[in-house]
């Protein structure tokens, strides 16, 4: 994703939309959209092949009208197909590939400075927890964004299951790691498995969600089935998919793309339209499925529920990398 300078939909300033025209133009969903209505969208009979799911029966979960988008929700024909997944290839058209994951059985680990390490099946794990949709933004640090009706539970909920001792401080969560199935972690430039990581604070706050479906269903393979992360304050490589581990510790963990390219991709990866990746402008954002761009906000829009995290630690690089 970041190895080349992405050239291709840049629209040039001029044929930007600001963000409150677009907003007008369109009929939103937002907040009382219901998954009918999603489902109403153009190109929403597509769906992948799946494997059985003991916990399809939860699907669709009850939506939190909490979280607004203040968008159109992006056609699952059109986010299911556009993915970044370098397991399986560092381009985007990865969705048939990544059907050769197998989900079932999958085990969770949780270790490090917890009261008792211990794994769970997904299945365990999610019928101890209760699932709800949540609308959220997803933008990407390469410029494109979506919206997406995400199925999952809070991530503080996982977090209260581990029983994590006072001395963690970050979480650091870690994706399978299978070059016979998963073709692209035979690239063995890429510091495989994929890792990403969260402090406890972050963790625990209440936008933190763990996701299992998307759409009204068990999660399609390419968006990270059967488990990822979703941190719509945060730039999209944050959002670890299909996880297996998650390692409470008292050391910083070292992102997948901070060992790749620590300059361009930090730990903090906070949304913040002021700062310019080092290649390119993250003032606007193209809007997938249209030709749009939008400018991007601070935190993604979710400001009111995390800026107080990063209060006094600027120096950090929390407000970009
Ligand atoms: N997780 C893993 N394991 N491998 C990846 O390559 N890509 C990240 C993130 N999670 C990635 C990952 C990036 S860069 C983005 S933008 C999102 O997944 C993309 O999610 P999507 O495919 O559902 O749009």
């Amino acid at each position: 994703m970041h190895i080349r300078i992405p050239k291709g939909w840049e629209l040039p300033e001029r044929l930007a939309t600001p963000e409150d025209v677009f907003l007008n133009r369109r009929t939103f969903l937002a907040g009382s959209g219901s998954i009918a209505a999603v489902s109403a969208l153009p190109g929403a009979a597509f769906a992948a092949p799946q494997d059985a799911d003991p916990t399809a029966d939860l699907y669709p979960a009850q939506r939190n009208a909490k979280y607004q988008i203040q968008r159109q929700l992006t056609p699952e024909s059109v986010a299911s197909r556009y993915n970044n997944f370098y397991e399986f290839g560092s381009h985007k058209k990865i969705h048939e590939a990544a059907q050769a994951l197998p989900i079932r059985p999958w085990e969770v680990a949780i270790d490090g400075e917890v009261e008792k390490p211990f794994k769970i099946s997904i299945d365990d794990l999610i019928r101890k927890m209760t699932l709800e949709e949540r609308l959220y933004r997803h933008r990407c640090v390469e410029a494109w964004s979506m919206t997406v009706p995400w199925s999952g539970f809070p991530m503080k909920d996982l977090v209260e299951l581990a029983k994590p001792l006072a001395k963690a401080k970050y979480v650091r969560m870690e994706t399978f790691k299978n070059p016979e199935i998963a073709r692209g972690q035979r690239a063995s430039w890429y510091p495989w498995p994929y890792v990403e990581g969260l402090t406890i604070e972050e963790a625990t706050n209440e936008l933190a969600f763990m996701v299992t479906g998307a759409y009204g269903k068990p999660m399609a393979k390419q968006f990270g089935a059967p488990m990822r992360l979703a941190v719509p304050w945060k730039y999209g490589f944050k959002h670890i998919k299909s996880i297996v581990r998650f390692t409470f510790t008292d050391e910083r963990p070292k992102s997948f793309w901070e060992i790749v390219q620590g300059k361009e991709y930090g730990f903090w990866a906070n949304v913040n339209p002021e700062v310019d990746h080092p290649r390119w402008s993250q003032a606007t954002e193209r809007v997938l499925g249209t030709t749009i761009r939008v400018p991007t906000l601070k935190y993604n829009g979710y400001g009111d529920f995390v800026a107080q995290l990063y209060t006094g630690m600027e120096g950090e690089r929390t407000t970009w990398m």
